[in-house]
C-alpha cells in the first residue's frame, strides 16, 4: 500500500506520522513545494522507526510527482489553513487553484488513485476534485466528518463524565462552523442514547462546541489544528488499505441522497478498497433534514464560488 501526502505542514505530516505508526503502508510519499521541507520531515519521522515500531518507509519530495506514481491514497492537505476569526469557506480563492494543480498531477502519475481532500473549504475542494478530474465518485473522500464526530465524541465524553470509549456519535452536513450536524439525537454512551443523562439544553452546548470545534483550537493556536485531523485521515487511510468496511460521515458527491445532488457534503458511507463503498442513509427527523437542506445550501453557494 503506497500512500502520498501532499503539504508537508503540521496536518500533512500528522498524516504520515499516524500512518506510519498503524504500520498498514509499505511506503508514505511526502510532498511539499518548499525545497527540502518535505525531506526534513520524512527524515525526522524515519528517525523515529526504532522508537515507534514501524516499517513504513516514508520518503519527502519537492514538487516531484514522479515519487507519487502509483499511489493506492492520495492525501491533499495542501493549500494554507485558517488563521483566528477566519472561516473555512475564505480560504477558497487561493486553495482551489492549488487543490486542482494537485489533483490533477497526482492523478497523471497514479491513474488509479483514491483521493482523501483535507484543504478548505474541504466540502467544496472535493467537489472541485470531482469536476477536475472527472474519476469514479467512490474514489473522491472529503476528511471533514470523521474530524468533527470525534470533536462531538470529546464533547459528549466532557459533558458526561464519561470515558470517550463510552462514547458514541456522528456528525454529519458541510464541515464549516454553521453547517455542521451533530446527531444528537443517536449519539449514545455505551449504547444508551445520551439523552437519558444530559438535558437538552446541555446537549445543545454540546452540539455547539462541536460545531465551532476547529474555530476553537485555531484561535488558541494561532492556526488549525493537525493531531486530531491527521488521526481521522489515517483511520480513514487504514480502513481503504485494509478493507475494513468501516463507516465514517465523509464528504461525499451525492446523487440523489439525502434529496440532495451534485453536490459533496457530510454522510455516513461505508469505506473500504474501494474508497466510498455505500453511502448509508440514515431516517432523518424533519428538523434534522430541514438542517440538511440548510447545510447544502451553504455549501452550494461556496461552489458557486469556483470557476471549474
Ligand atoms: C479543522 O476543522 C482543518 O478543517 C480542519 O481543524
Amino acid at each position: 500500500m503506497k500512500v502520498t501526502i501532499v503539504g508537508a505542514g503540521a496536518v500533512g505530516a500528522s498524516c504520515a506520522e499516524y500512518i506510519a505508526i498503524k504500520n498498514f503502508a509499505s511506503e508514505v510519499v511526502i510532498l511539499d513545494i518548499k525545497e527540502g521541507f518535505a525531506e526534513g520531515k520524512a527524515m525526522d519521522l524515519m528517525q523515529t522507526a526504532s522508537l515507534n515500531g514501524f516499517d513504513t518507509k516514508i520518503v519527502g519530495v519537492t514538487g516531484d510527482y514522479s515519487k507519487t506514481a502509483n499511489s493506492n491514497v492520495c492525501v491533499i492537505t495542501s493549500g494554507i489553513p485558517r488563521k483566528p476569526g477566519m472561516t473555512r469557506e475564505e480560504l477558497i480563492g487561493i486553495n482551489a487553484g492549488i487543490v486542482k494543480m494537485v489533483s490533477t498531477s497526482l492523478l497523471e502519475h497514479s491513474p488509479n488513485t483514491i483521493f482523501i481532500v483535507v484543504s478548505n473549504p474541504m466540502d467544496t475542494m472535493a467537489y472541485l476534485v470531482h469536476k477536475s478530474t472527472g474519476i469514479a465518485k467512490h474514489r473522491i473522500i472529503g476528511m471533514g466528518g470523521a474530524l468533527d464526530s470525534a470533536r462531538f465524541k470529546y464533547r459528549l465524553a466532557e459533558a458526561l463524565g464519561a470515558p470517550i470509549s463510552d462514547v458514541d456519535g456522528m456528525v454529519i452536513g458541510g464541515h464549516s462552523d454553521t453547517g455542521m450536524i451533530p446527531l444528537t439525537r443517536m449519539a449514545t454512551r455505551n449504547s444508551v442514547p445520551v439523552t437519558e443523562f444530559l438535558s437538552k439544553e446541555r446537549l445543545e452546548q454540546v452540539a455547539a462546541d462541536t460545531k465551532v470545534g476547529g474555530a476553537t483550537l485555531t484561535k488558541l493556536l494561532g492556526t488549525s489544528a493537525w493531531y486530531a485531523p491527521g488521526a481521522a485521515v489515517s483511520s480513514m487511510v487504514q480502513a481503504i488499505a485494509c478493507d475494513q468496511k468501516k463507516m465514517f460521515p465523509v464528504s461525499t458527491l451525492l446523487d440523489n441522497q439525502y434529496d440532495l445532488s451534485d453536490i459533496s457534503i457530510g454522510v455516513p458511507v461505508i469505506l473500504g478498497k474501494n474508497g466510498i463503498e455505500k453511502v448509508v442513509n440514515l431516517e432523518l427527523t424533519e428538523a434534522e433534514k430541514a438542517k440538511m437542506q440548510e447545510s447544502a445550501a451553504a455549501v452550494k453557494k461556496t461552489n458557486g464560488l469556483l470557476e471549474v
